[in-house]
């Protein structure tokens, strides 16, 4: 069941905290539903897939509640998908100060949200690069082609939270929500028709698993769906492993006879 919810504490040793950033019942009918995240390290703040138009009063009021906004240094975009990005030109006023981190791919396509941001933004090479919040690193780890072909999870060292932008994604049926996965064969349901058609590429998808066990994170937090800690984040990469997508699914319904 969808009901209003404020932000949520998903880590905190004093110094350093992660935030998933609540939800409102009525997004259920404005599109696919979207998580978003804060990590605060002393006096800096980063705002993980900031999020579209509709969804922009609630995630500045849930932040707003945790840090006045003037303190985000970094917003993190793990591609150009407008339920990541559509609120961009907001987010330009309310968080002054702020720097949009985005594959270097779409750098040159963001005037196209009506904001000539070329001084405040950050292109993020293929290999990833790492960025500095307070006493903590925040890395850009590469994604490419899932989905989109510049593509960045971001790694929070000192929580070992992996937000993991689409991958991992859940399209849940009208009126069903949960934070947390809790029974994963259940939860797969919701995932698989999402990775096969949106996910590019099975030899990407396994190349990314690969990289993220060397990582081991503890919890992995996607842009959609519900959240993977404990035993679920292996069971979680054991399947993506086995998953087939994208062209290698596709190819002979699209131009088979
Ligand atoms: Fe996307
Ligand atoms: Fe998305």
């Amino acid at each position: 069941m969808i009901r209003n919810m404020n932000s949520y504490p998903l880590y905190d040793d004093g110094e350093h905290r992660v935030y998933w950033l609540g939800i409102e019942e009525a997004e259920d009918e404005k599109g696919i539903l979207t998580n978003q995240y804060l990590v605060v390290d002393g006096n800096e703040a980063a705002l993980i897939e900031p999020g579209g138009f509709f969804v922009f009063s609630r995630v500045l009021k849930n932040v707003s509640s945790i840090v006045p906004p003037t303190r985000i240094k970094y917003l993190m975009y793990s591609h150009q998908d407008p339920d990541v990005i559509a609120g961009l030109n907001l987010w330009f006023e309310y968080a002054p100060l702020a720097k949009f981190v985005i594959s270097e791919l779409w750098v040159r396509f963001l005037p196209h949200l009506a904001v000539l941001s070329a001084g405040r933004t950050i292109g993020i090479p293929d290999k990833g690069s790492s960025f500095n919040l307070g006493n903590s690193t925040i890395k850009a780890v590469p994604s490419h082609y899932l989905h989109s072909p510049g593509n960045f999870s971001f790694y929070d060292e000192k929580s070992g939270i992996l937000f993991s932008a689409d991958i991992g994604a859940a399209a849940f049926p009208e009126g069903e929500w949960y934070l947390f996965v809790e029974d994963f064969d259940e939860h797969a349901k919701y995932m698989e028709g999402f990775h096969k058609r949106y996910m590019s590429s099975t030899k990407a998808l396994r190349a990314w698993a690969r990289h993220v066990r060397k990582l081991n994170p503890k919890v992995i937090a996607p842009q959609h769906g519900a959240i993977f800690s404990d035993e679920n984040v292996g069971k979680f990469l054991d399947w993506l492993e086995s998953l087939e997508v994208g062209i290698d699914v596709f190819e002979e319904k699209f131009y088979g006879d």
